[in-house]
């Protein structure tokens, strides 16, 4: 509430309480859940009654404790696996509730980087808390089933939680079934100067924040009032019971709502507390955002409580007016209390029974594997808005569901769970190379499994029937089991099966073949599939206040979505909110093409300058390209809806006569490749520190895409020359012409065709041509080689071993060699523990199968160390510089604030990809 002007409270009458049908007589706290994280015993707050638990029901692991301000304590989630974490609780179907989480961060979360995470109700997200605020999150939802999960999803940094609370609601916020979720952005108690006023006095324990007003405000105190009529959502009667009133106006301003258009719900709540009020005398117009919403008499409709409900639709504010009617009103408005949601639509989760299914498939497998990281991050719902690690799932017809299981290399024992056969999309199965005994479990006739993986494990008996004779099965491994027979049913060499006859053989090359075959069945799946996108949702625009006070071009983004809607291109119609140029203003911008910058795989670049003076480049198909139609909408669909700080934003666009044109900001430092070894690096070598910062950087931006919109979006072009530098050397990843959206099972066709560059190209990806995030680690990696090492990926005019920068360096690093490979411009510049952590991080990047390359969210944490670590040396080193030590860091600048732009330099061009055949 960010000011409230021209108030007045009366002292107004006494009244008889006489509460009719409601709720007041305190409820015993039925079916609340209050958890304190990390507490050590349960107890009871004194204040409230309200009895706290720990929550090591949930997370019985005490590292997992932080001590922010002592004693209090937050839980602080962190892990290698895994990207959310959830709490499970029970709730009743259809009955609507009250969540709250409290969020407080420590020190460690703070800084330096700051930390960023989501807070979602099942996989809608309600909230996202930044370590720079503690925040309270409220939402109010209706329960679809008999538990709900609170969920932190990680965008940067480590999540962290203090207390969560869960209260049955009975009043009926969300009506309908489950169509939206509400934040809870604001709830006032209009007039009171006590203290906020939650459970027992709310026996739902909303918590109604007291408004004073200011000096000229006396709040009087009512505790004898009428309501003959009130709703299960009336507030209590202790917050009924002061209101301000003014003889003219009252006015309630919001300027910390969301931005972004938002569609909110307004609870207005009236009572009249002058006794002596008439009909007639007090009538006063409600104005929501300067438009004129009702004029109202509360007493009209023969009851002094009148509650009143608007939707109205914001970007950032709320201005909440009442005045009083023009003529025939004796008194101005009364206002009591009033309430702000924010309306979310309800994302729908994973197909229920698969959801079941999986759940009970991991507790078995918990049951014999306890300690197994992957399964323990299995939490929340399986597919969204992350698939769990190993498990991949596709969104058909509204629905999602799991498609694909692979924890293969997991160490796992005991039985394959015989629940694992009741997934019904499942398409692929690898559980090779683990411990698993037993028999394997005997699939039903209806199971739509084509490939299945089980070699290198411990099955005993045979491969049932059941199993080879699935009609849909075109690979079947199960060789390296020495206790299982190798004799199958008379009818399982059928044509077209894949399978290595229960051999033990050399694997690597199996692999290969399975992706092959993988690729070309699910290739001609997509065909009878068509096509599964993702579309952005626009509110309905049903506001009670229509007219907005913003100007706004366009529509901006909003973070919310529904899965599974009809084609990619509602997102080109619907997300883009970029400027469309004329021809005419291109050839203005670029006198007609004066001056060419560089030549890329979409066309040549031209510099060019806007009308209101920014610089830009402009990417002009040519007609030779060998990118098409296709990538231009790659491109416009991406760019458009993607937007960060460390990715090149696409500022306009022009599609006019058959030409393809895309304007983009002008990043006057040129790209890293030029930086490291072209040009601009003759002049001035690029540091240590910048360079781990453009790392950190480039990796946030590519993070950014792997976790886009729950959905991964794979880059598929990363190199040095793809990541520009503003004039502040802030790193921008460029180029999403071969970007496509994370292959889903049945988009996999699109993969078939392999794209990159030579010397950055995943040799998974190349030979499988399975594409995956972990091919943008791959070149990713190469990339910090370059920026360790000062060398090109490829170089053939170099000693023959010496040609592919990867294979050179890798043997070096093994050997703990790293001074053979660091770029001999920053020797003894750089500090050694931060060197050894990229040059890890380097090192897992590209290895050769991308199972054990990391995450780029493992990646950016990486970095961030390293860049703590090279930045405290720094510091330290320069404090010793002024005792006249070392001079190692002899150059007087902040490492965020890198050196003098070169404005004179053009935007770098991507070199011209070499697309290798598939094998
Ligand atoms: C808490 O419970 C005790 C015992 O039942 C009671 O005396 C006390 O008034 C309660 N406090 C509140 C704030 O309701
Ligand atoms: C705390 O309360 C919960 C729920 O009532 C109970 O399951 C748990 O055993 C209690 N823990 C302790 C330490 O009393
Ligand atoms: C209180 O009222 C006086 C007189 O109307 C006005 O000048 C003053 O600004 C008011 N104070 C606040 C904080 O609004
Ligand atoms: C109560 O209402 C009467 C009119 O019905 C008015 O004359 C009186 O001033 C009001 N009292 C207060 C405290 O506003
Ligand atoms: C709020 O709305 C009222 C009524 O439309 C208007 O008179 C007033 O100027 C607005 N105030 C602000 C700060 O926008
Ligand atoms: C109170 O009664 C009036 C008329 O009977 C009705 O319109 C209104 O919805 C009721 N409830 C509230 C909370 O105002
Ligand atoms: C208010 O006054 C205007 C003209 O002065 C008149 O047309 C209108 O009917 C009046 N409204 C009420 C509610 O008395």
């Amino acid at each position: 509430m960010e000011g409230l002007i021209y108030w007045e409270t009366r002292v107004l009458g006494f009244y008889i309480l006489c509460i009719s049908l409601i709720l007041q007589q305190t409820r015993a706290q039925e079916g609340f859940v209050s958890l304190q994280c990390c507490a050590q015993t349960n107890f009871t707050d004194p204040n409230t009654n309200i009895s706290w638990t720990t929550d090591d029901q949930w997370y019985p692991d005490i590292s997992s404790c932080q001590e922010i301000s002592p004693p209090t304590k937050v839980r602080v989630f962190s892990s290698t696996f895994g990207n959310k974490w959830c709490y499970n609780l029970k709730t009743r179907k259809d009955e609507n509730y009250l969540l709250r989480g409290i969020f407080k961060a420590g020190e460690q979360q703070r800084s330096p980087t700051g930390t960023r995470f989501d807070v979602l109700i099942d996989i809608t997200s309600i909230a996202i808390v930044k370590s720079s605020e503690d925040a309270v999150v409220e939402g109010v939802f209706k329960a679809n089933d008999n538990y709900m999960n609170l969920c932190l999803s990680k965008e940067m940094g480590d999540p962290y939680l203090l207390k969560l609370e869960l209260r049955p609601l009975m009043s009926e916020y969300v009506k309908e079934k489950a169509t939206v979720a509400l934040k809870v952005m604001d709830r006032v108690d209009v007039g009171s100067t006590g203290a906020e006023i939650r459970y027992p006095d709310d026996p739902f324990d909303r918590i109604w924040r007291p408004e004073p007003g200011d000096e000229n405000v006396t709040v009087s105190s009512m505790t004898n009032i009428v309501i003959t009529n009130a709703s299960k959502t009336s507030p209590p009667i202790q917050v009924l019971e002061t209101a301000l009133t003014h003889p003219e106006k009252l006015q309630f301003l919001h300027n910390k709502l969301d931005t972004g258009f938002y569609q909110y719900e307004l609870y207005l709540y009236f009572l009249e507390l002058n006794e002596s009020v008439q009909p007639g005398q007090r009538l006063f117009k409600i104005y929501i955002n300067n438009m004129e919403v009702e004029e109202i008499d509360i007493m009209a409709l023969g009851s002094r409580y009148r509650m009143l409900v608007y939707n109205f639709e914001a970007n950032g504010a709320l201005n909440l007016t009442m005045i009083k009617a023009a003529n025939g009103s004796l008194l101005g408005p009364i206002c009591n209390a009033y309430e702000i949601l924010q309306i979310r639509p309800w994302i729908q989760g994973t197909n229920q029974a698969d959801k079941d299914v999986i759940f009970n498939v991991r507790g078995e497998l918990l049951a014999h594997n306890p300690n197994n990281k992957v399964l323990v991050s299995w939490m929340g719902d399986p597919c969204l808005p992350l698939p769990w690690e190993g498990v991949f799932c596709e969104s058909r017809d509204k629905s999602t569901a799991i498609s694909k299981l692979d924890l293969s290399f997991q160490n796992l024992q005991g039985p394959l769970p015989q629940s694992i056969t009741q997934l019904q999309k499942l398409r692929e199965l690898n559980m090779s190379n683990n411990h698993f005994s037993q028999a394997i479990p005997v699939f039903p006739s209806s199971s739509v499994l084509t490939s299945v993986d089980l070699s290198n494990n411990n099955f005993i008996g045979h491969i049932p029937d059941s199993l080879a004779s699935l009609p849909n099965l075109v690979t079947l491994l199960f060789g390296c089991n020495h206790q299982l027979s190798r004799d199958v049913p008379a009818n399982f060499y059928r044509s077209g099966l894949d399978t290595d006859k229960g051999m033990c053989g050399g694997s690597g090359s199996l692999h290969m073949a399975t992706g092959i075959v993988i690729g070309t069945v699910a290739g001609g799946l997509l065909l009878i599939v068509g096509v599964v996108g993702i579309s952005f949702w626009i509110y309905k625009r049903k506001a009670t206040a229509k007219k907005r006070e913003f100007d706004v071009k366009g529509y901006p983004l909003t973070k919310n979505m529904i899965y599974s809607i009809s084609s990619m291109d509602d997102i080109i119609l619907q997300s883009i909110s970029i400027q469309s140029f004329s021809l005419q203003d291109i050839e203005t911008a670029t006198q007609q093409y004066k001056t060419l910058i560089g030549e890329g795989g979409f066309g040549p670049v031209y510099r060019g300058t806007l009308s209101d003076g920014q610089e830009v480049a402009v990417k002009v198909r040519s007609a030779t390209s060998t990118q098409g139609t296709r990538e231009f909408d790659n491109e416009l669909t991406l760019l458009s809806a993607i937007q960060h700080e460390n990715l090149v934003p696409l500022l306009g666009y022009c599609n006019e006569n058959d030409q393809q044109i895309l304007v983009y900001p002008f990043m006057s430092n040129g790209s890293l490749q030029d930086r490291l070894y072209g040009e601009a690096a003759k002049r001035k070598t690029l540091d240590w520190p910048t360079r781990l910062s453009i790392a950190l950087g480039a990796a946030r931006g590519l993070t950014y895409l792997h976790t886009f919109s729950s959905r991964s979006v794979i880059h598929r072009d990363v190199k040095s020359s793809n990541i520009l530098l503003d004039h502040t050397m802030c790193a921008k990843v460029a180029d999403f012409g071969f970007s496509k959206y994370a292959p889903q099972e049945g988009d996999s066709a699109a993969s078939l065709e392999v794209r990159g560059t030579a010397g950055y190209l995943d040799p998974e990806y190349y030979s499988t041509q399975n594409l995956s995030a972990k091919s943008d680690v791959f070149s990713f990696g190469v990339v910090l080689l370059e920026m360790i090492s000062g060398r090109e990926p490829l170089n053939i005019k170099r000693p023959r071993t010496e040609w592919s920068l990867v294979e050179w360096a890798r043997p070096q690093i093994r050997n703990s060699r790293i001074e053979e490979i660091v770029d001999p411009n920053i020797k003894g510049w750089y500090h050694s523990e931060a060197m050894w952590r990229v040059v890890e991080v380097a090192l897992s990047c590209t290895e050769t199968y991308s199972a054990y390359r990391p995450s780029m969210v493992d990646i950016v944490r990486e970095l961030e160390d390293a860049l703590i670590i090279e930045n405290n040396a720094s510091e330290y080193m320069k404090s010793i510089d002024s005792f006249g030590g070392s001079n190692r860091f002899s150059i007087e600048r902040p490492i965020a604030i890198p050196p003098t732009p070169v404005p004179t330099e053009p935007s770098p061009i991507p070199s011209q990809p070499v697309p290798p055949k598939p094998r």
